[in-house]
């Protein structure tokens, strides 16, 4: 009975996985002139680097490693990758398109020494314990079908003290609920936007502390989590 159930979840996800993947493979190559970037997903990247600034200042500007899950064409660790305390960037996606997209721009970058793309799962992370400061997962994480796994994993790669700022939708108002579980989940379909609370119980159970969330914008509210391994 087990063994059945576990089956029908590992195909449901494997079809998630799939789903998404297609979308973003068509998707690439116009993602960073697209209306839905200018609108939603840029002011979100923008929102992680500031959080990951706060955090460098606070350590004196101490040399960082940082991986960004589900980083698509490679927005945010571009921007990070000026920072002077930059030593390693890794960026993750499960499509090969928005690798190559990424990789790319990665080459062309001043700082192309310090970038390094991966094409990968968020629920299997290609990196070994401990082996970055950062994790940061924007605008991504309610295609994982497995969330609280990938949370996991976050956790399995920060080094303790590290951190994770996780920016996904906030459906926890009426504006958000009819934004993303009712229009977004309809467009997308194979989407779950987490809670406020399920993030953070979450991120508890995955041994992060000082779990801190707030909510950010109205229209296309965001959920921002940040979380010290
Ligand atoms: C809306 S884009 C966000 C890209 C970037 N983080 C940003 O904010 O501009 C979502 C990205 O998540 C990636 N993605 C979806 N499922 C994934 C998974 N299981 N593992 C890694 N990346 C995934 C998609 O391929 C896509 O590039």
């Amino acid at each position: 009975m087990q063994r059945t159930a576990d089956a029908a979840d590992h195909s449901a996800g494997q079809s998630a996985k799939r789903h998404a993947q297609t979308q973003f493979e068509k998707w690439a190559l116009s993602y960073d002139r697209s209306w839905l970037n200018e609108m939603v997903f840029f002011p979100a990247v923008r929102i992680c680097q500031e959080s990951i600034l706060r955090w460098q200042a606070d350590r004196a500007d101490r040399p960082f490693r940082m991986l960004d899950v589900g980083c698509g064409t490679g927005t945010l660790l571009s921007l990070m990758a000026r920072e002077p305390g930059a030593e390693r960037l890794f960026g993750l996606d499960y499509a090969k398109e928005m690798t190559r997209r990424a990789a790319d721009k990665f080459a062309g970058s001043p700082h192309a020494e310090k970038l390094q793309m991966l094409n990968g799962d968020a629920e299997r992370l290609p990196l070994c314990d401990g082996a970055v400061d950062i994790v940061t997962c924007c605008n991504s994480f309610h295609h994982y079908p497995h969330q609280a796994t990938a949370v996991c994993e976050f956790g399995r790669v920060l080094r303790p003290g590290g951190i994770l700022v996780l920016i996904d939708a906030f459906r926890d108002n009426v504006i958000g609920w009819i934004v993303y579980d009712v229009g977004v989940a309809k467009i997308e379909k194979h989407v779950h936007h987490a809670s406020w609370s399920a993030v953070r119980q979450m991120a508890l159970g995955a041994g992060f502390a000082d779990v801190a969330q707030r909510k950010s914008g109205v229209f296309a509210p965001l959920l921002v989590t940040v979380a010290r391994r």
